[in-house]
């Protein structure tokens, strides 16, 4: 993924090597519901959210995509998308195995 370097009066610009780096949160409350958070990372920047909703990517910044074109970027979302859900499903459905579940107390 190539993002220009933003320099402009109202962003920092970069130095050095940046890294790009993806988090995703998935968060189960019980056995049956369950959430994914997700975020794009250009060093200390976030420049990608995602909407568990309706299991699109939030672009925070006019260059979140890159040179991507619109296209590549629908496609990387829907793969995204079908990750997070299957992710989610093949979790909550082998919950036992993983002997995930636990009684949780504040200490
Ligand atoms: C599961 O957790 C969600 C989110 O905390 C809650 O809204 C829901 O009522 C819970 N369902 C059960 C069956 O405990
Ligand atoms: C985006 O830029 C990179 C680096 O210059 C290049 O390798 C890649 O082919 C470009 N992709 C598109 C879709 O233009």
């Amino acid at each position: 993924l190539a993002v220009p370097i933003p320099g402009g009066d109202n962003e920092p610009a970069f130095q050095g090597p940046t890294t790009f780096h993806l988090i995703q949160i998935s968060s189960f409350a019980n056995s049956t519901w369950a959430q994914n958070q997700g975020s794009g990372w250009l060093g200390d920047l976030q420049i990608h959210g995602w909407d568990s909703e309706s299991g699109t990517a939030i672009f925070l910044k006019p260059w979140s995509k890159g040179n991507l074109s619109d296209e590549e970027v629908t496609e990387l979302v829907e793969i995204f998308r079908v990750y997070l859900i299957g992710f989610l499903r093949v979790v909550q459905d082998h919950v036992s195995e993983f002997q995930l579940t636990c009684e949780c107390r504040p200490l």
